[in-house]
């Protein structure tokens, strides 16, 4: 039987020791292949660094590590031509990959695995890969937080009420609000960029979890990944158990993905909100939203609400990734190829769902004459005039009670503050007198927030600067 054969017939791929094969079943059960080959970049750049080292290290001979380089660029040319034939009953990426270069190149191939076990193979594959898509999130993060800016630019005097329970509380700069976003945005890309670097270290030469006999140099093997550390040095997993074992930093990437998500689940609450006949605050670019197949007149905002439904998805792949672990005894565990499928489809979501916001933001129309109508519907310089009786020598709690009084009066009539005659509001109390109104007014009353973070256009201009020069 070929050596290429041998790795075919599953139940001979591990040693004489096995006397029956595996049932199509329990082939199928214990089989990764169907999703862990697209690790197949990050498996061969793996591979390639290991056998580089051994090379160097006079472990295999300049010889094997030719053929291992030409068998694997022939491999690539068929992944990526889609002529590569994947094998479930080669069960994961990393045996495919292996028995063809075997079938390449014969010998080279059977002495790549020489001081490497599937264990720290793995390890090594799903953080580089992982690498990759955090630089790839942080890029589309960086854009939305910059397409956020450029609205919030043009929105910094638009006023908008502010809410808290959801009910009308003070008038904010709509610009400040969609800030808060990137605020929020921001906070997610400093989460990523502290995964990474705990992402960002080797676990190869840990070999299945006691580390190898052979005289293996990690640290070449992790600069050649470019596994190093903010000072350049390189990133090499101290401890061999740990190393085949934690997917800690799979876990924390999946707790910053949900963070992310919930954000943007927040943002598309407001927008399914602000989009609605009771708000109409904004409209939605018709390419964002759907029609109803049985009433005429509707417009639905299908992508902010499938982004809120994603985010459950998420979440529960974070859920689904601690559980995972959490009864795990060292080391390596064949729990840990279900990892996978959680991490993927955490990536791939969050992944899309950004991209979508960061063209979805240029396609929101602002109107700010009924952002500005309900911000006046709702009492929202009221605390502006208790402000203004405290100015005039009231004690807080005094002048918060007067000013109830004069909003269940207006109320009552139906009526702005601002419109009440100033002898009624003299009637709730005497210091109130004709500058009052100016205090009344929703501009008045954002120009007054100038202390830092505060709403006052003013202030959120300032803030835009600095996100403009943050974000570059
Ligand atoms: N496909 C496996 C995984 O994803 C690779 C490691 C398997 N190691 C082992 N000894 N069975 O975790």
């Amino acid at each position: 039987m070929s050596s290429s054969n041998q790795l075919d017939k599953k139940s001979q791929a591990w040693s004489a020791l096995f006397s029956e094969p595996m049932s199509e079943l329990v082939q199928r059960y214990t089989a990764s292949v169907g999703f862990d080959r697209r690790l197949w970049k990050a498996d061969i750049a793996g591979s390639l660094a290991h056998a580089e080292m051994l090379a160097a290290q006079g472990v295999i001979g300049a010889g094997d590590l030719a053929d291992i380089r030409r068998g694997m660029a022939q491999i690539t040319a068929e992944i990526e031509s889609g002529r590569f034939e994947w094998k479930l009953a080669l069960e994961d990426v990393h045996l495919n990959i292996e028995a063809r270069l075997t079938q390449l190149v014969g010998d080279a191939g059977k002495r790549l695995h020489t001081g490497r076990s599937r264990n720290d193979q793995v390890a090594t594959d799903v953080r580089l890969w992982l690498r990759d898509e955090i630089d790839g999130l942080s890029t589309l993060l960086i854009e939305l937080q910059r397409a956020l800016v450029g609205l919030a630019d043009a929105n910094a005097e638009v006023i908008l009420p502010g809410f808290t329970h959801l009910q009308v509380a003070q008038p904010v700069s709509f610009g400040h609000h969609l800030l808060a976003y990137v605020e929020m945005f921001a906070r997610d890309a400093e989460r990523f960029a502290d995964v990474r670097r705990r992402t960002n270290r080797l676990p190869l030469g840990s070999a299945a979890l006691a580390g190898t006999s052979y005289p293996l140099d990690r640290e070449r093997v992790a600069r050649t990944l470019g596994m190093v550390d903010d000072a350049g040095r390189p990133s090499v997993c101290q401890n061999s158990l740990d190393a085949v074992s934690d997917r800690d930093f799979a876990i924390e990437f999946s707790a910053a993905a949900s963070l992310t998500m919930i954000h943007v689940s927040r943002f598309s609450e407001e927008l399914v909100l602000w989009m609605s006949q009771n708000f109409g605050f904004i409209d939605l670019a018709d390419r964002f939203c759907t029609g109803s197949s049985i009433m005429p007149q509707k417009k639905n905002p299908d992508v902010p609400e499938l982004a809120r439904g994603k985010t459950g998805r998420v979440v529960g792949h974070l859920m689904g990734l601690l559980t995972l672990m959490k009864g795990q005894p060292l080391a390596y565990n064949k729990d840990n190829q279900e990892d996978k499928e959680p991490l993927f489809d955490t990536a791939d979501t969050l992944r899309d769902t950004l991209r979508i916001f960061c063209e979805l933001v240029g396609g929101i129309t602002v109107k700010p004459e009924a952002m500005e109508r309900a911000a006046r519907r709702g009492y929202a310089t009221a605390t502006d005039l208790a402000d203004y009786l405290v100015k005039k020598g009231l004690p807080f709690r005094d002048a918060h009670e007067a000013v109830a009084h004069a909003v269940k009066v207006a109320i009552t009539q139906g009526v702005d503050l601002a419109e009440l005659p100033l002898a009624t509001l003299q009637g709730f109390h005497p210091a109130i007198a004709e500058d009052v109104f100016e205090v009344l007014t929703l501009r008045g009353s954002l120009d007054a927030r100038q202390a830092l973070g505060g709403t006052a256009p003013a202030q959120v201009r300032a803030q835009v600067a600095r996100h403009r020069a943050r974000l570059g």
